[in-house]
């Protein structure tokens, strides 16, 4: 049944054809979809990568199309010539891009058939995402994903540009590499000619583009794929792409300016957005005081407040016991949630002990009154100052956490979100950016019992606090600053260490003994001996930013061929086991009791 093309040419997209095209003579070559028969005519919606047309076939304007139509079926491929018409009144679809106009079909080619699809292909219709996976062609033919890789390449295209213009070199770094900490674990490939050896997957282009300052290249910019083995989330993937960029002789100033610009420039072209610059900042510090988190969603207030001098002599025991052993104790006012069950509160509560609070105390305001088990304990003083510091009224619920600081802001910053959800207080198309600065440059790694980089080890500590890098490494900032959109971190960088000892003290204080820092970085401590500049840069996170950008829920629905969150792609089938004779020539084997884990 299969014609092949002939000298036909195709005219038009079928998404584009409107009211101006009528009487023009067209050839599209699409899809097939919902294919109607009234009586005589036969309609199908055509479709492409620009839309849907509505395609006639009539027994008395081509018998022949016609015979064909009817064999048409969902997803068939076809090749349609015809005349472009408007629609007869009272058929136009207002909600149809192409509603207007429909073609009258004079010859038609059936490319190719397609056998009944494994679900169907309505945005509107929920189907299992593994489902979609593994027949992921199918899945990308949905009008919305489709949308979502166009506007994936706008937006490189205007970051190209954007960047090409301000003086940026597009420049590649290899993915065979070794490894550049990020704080996952590494991708590691079996290199043939050295055995037993290996490169490390890049997990992200750090220490290549720092080298491109010292070679002299001033301005570097690169669209690239990075790899990190770390636990998947829906805005996670093993692999996925950075706008990664470096700036030589400039500081911080100079990098967030740049970088704010290529932000809005990208939401104004590809989305008519308006991003009002500057972008406000605020430091860590503050971020973590108001809103337990450093990727605060300023889209609502919901801020926390401290409450530790408060309550610290109070009679409830739990809040005294925390403040006498270091703790705090913070809480938030869920505004008018005083109608909440007690079955809501405790799904609150079970929400804060995933962060590790051990128990999440409230308050309802009625009738002008505290009702709660806690209310007891607390004199009226006590009372008045809390309210005031919530500022709490008629109809709020008080949720309080004591425990040490990270547990405390950590768990009631997540609460802040999931409240916000919960009270429909966030709307996708608001779009709230921020910089996040001044970040601690260590922190320590209880697990481990080491310090380790907030940022990673190239960032540059903050000048007044280069001198407590060893005496008090825990009060050093870093010269490193986050860009924050809607809570999620979209963009990380710094300006870097460019001076040799500053280096070697860093990896000292990350517990690389002298001989392992030189085995890892050796290649870059040599380089800064060689006369580096000042530099600084900074990576978005393309993935995130398009998830935004088009209002997905999961990264997944902006990758072409996305992996699961088990690390797996159900197209392709990888990962999959490999020949004994490559894993020979690799000179490895694989423990028989690792086999199929
Ligand atoms: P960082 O590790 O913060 O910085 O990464 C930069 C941005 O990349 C995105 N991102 C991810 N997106 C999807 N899946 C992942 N697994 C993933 N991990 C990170 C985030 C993040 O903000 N070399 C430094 C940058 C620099 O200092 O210039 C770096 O990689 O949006
Ligand atoms: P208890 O004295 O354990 O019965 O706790 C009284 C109330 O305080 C309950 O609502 C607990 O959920 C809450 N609570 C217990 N521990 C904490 C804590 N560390 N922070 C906040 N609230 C807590």
């Amino acid at each position: 049944m299969t014609d092949i093309l002939g000298d036909w040419k195709r005219t038009h997209y079928c998404g584009e054809l409107k009211a101006a095209d009528i009487g023009k003579d067209v050839v599209l070559m699409g899809w097939a979809m919902r294919r109607r028969d009234h009586g005589g005519l036969i309609f199908v919606d055509l479709r492409d990568r620009e839309g849907l047309a509505q395609i006639v076939f009539d027994p008395e304007v081509s018998r022949d199309a016609h015979a064909k139509a009817e064999q048409i079926r969902n997803e068939f491929v076809l090749a349609v010539k015809g005349t472009v018409i408007a629609r007869p009144e009272g058929t136009v679809n207002p909600n149809m891009k192409t509603g207007e106009v429909e073609i009258r079909v004079d010859e038609c080619r059936l490319l190719n058939p397609s056998k009944p699809l494994p679900f169907t292909l309505d945005d509107y219709v929920d189907v299992a995402e593994n489902l979609r996976l593994k027949y992921r062609y199918l899945d990308m033919r949905r009008p919305a994903i489709q949308e979502n890789l166009m506007l994936r390449s706008k937006v490189s295209q205007i970051t190209r540009q954007y960047l090409t213009e301000k003086g940026f070199l597009e420049i590649e770094t290899p993915f065979l590499t070794k490894s550049t900490p990020e704080g996952a674990r590494d991708f590691l490939v079996p290199s043939r000619i050295h055995k037993g050896q290996f490169y490390a997957l890049p997990q992200s282009p750090q220490l290549f583009k720092q080298i491109l300052m010292i070679a002299g290249f001033d301005r570097y910019f690169q669209v690239v794929r990075c790899f990190r083995d770390e636990d998947l989330r829906a805005d996670r993937q093993p692999e996925f792409t950075q706008i990664d960029c470096e700036m030589s002789f400039i500081d911080r100033e100079d990098i967030i300016r740049v970088m704010e610009g290529l932000i809005a420039t990208i939401f104004k072209q590809a989305k008519e957005v308006d991003v009002p610059l500057p972008v406000p900042r605020m430091t860590y510090a503050e971020a973590i005081r108001r809103f337990g988190v450093d990727n605060p969603d300023i889209r609502f207030g919901l801020e926390l407040v401290e409450l530790t001098d408060i309550v610290k002599g109070s009679g409830f025991k739990v809040f005294a016991e925390v403040a006498a052993g270091g703790g705090i104790i913070k809480g938030l006012n869920a505004k008018g949630c005083a109608r909440f069950s007690r079955k809501e509160i405790d799904d609150l509560t079970d929400f804060a002990r995933i962060y590790g609070a051990k128990g999440l105390a409230y308050v309802k305001i009625e009738q002008g009154q505290w009702h709660s088990p806690i209310a007891k304990f607390f004199t009226e003083a006590e009372i008045a100052s809390m309210n005031q510091a919530f500022g709490a009224e008629e109809g709020d619920l008080l949720l309080f956490v004591a425990d040490k600081p990270k547990v405390v802001n950590d768990s009631l910053g997540k609460l802040r979100n999931h409240l916000a959800q919960l009270l429909g207080l966030v709307s996708k198309d608001d779009y709230r950016f921020v910089w996040i600065t001044d970040f601690p440059l260590l922190e320590w790694d209880e697990e481990d019992k080491r310090w380790a980089a907030v940022h990673h080890p190239f960032t540059a500590p903050m000048d007044e606090d280069v001198e407590f890098v060893e005496s008090d490494p825990g009060r050093c900032r870093a010269k490193a600053y986050d860009l924050v959109l809607n809570g999620n971190e979209i963009g990380g960088g710094s300006i870097r260490i460019h001076q040799e000892q500053v280096q070697s003290l860093m990896f000292k204080m990350l517990g690389l003994a002298e001989e392992e820092a030189r085995s890892k970085f050796g290649f870059l401590l040599d380089a800064l001996e060689y006369g580096t500049p000042p530099h600084g840069g900074i990576a978005f996170g393309m993935d995130r930013l398009i998830m935004l950008l088009t209002g997905s829920d999961s990264i997944r629905d902006v990758i072409a061929f996305p992996k699961t969150q088990k690390g797996a792609c159900l197209m392709s089938e990888a990962p999959s086991p490999v020949d004994q004779k490559q894993l020979r020539e690799l000179g490895l084997r694989v423990r028989s009791e690792d086999a199929g884990n």
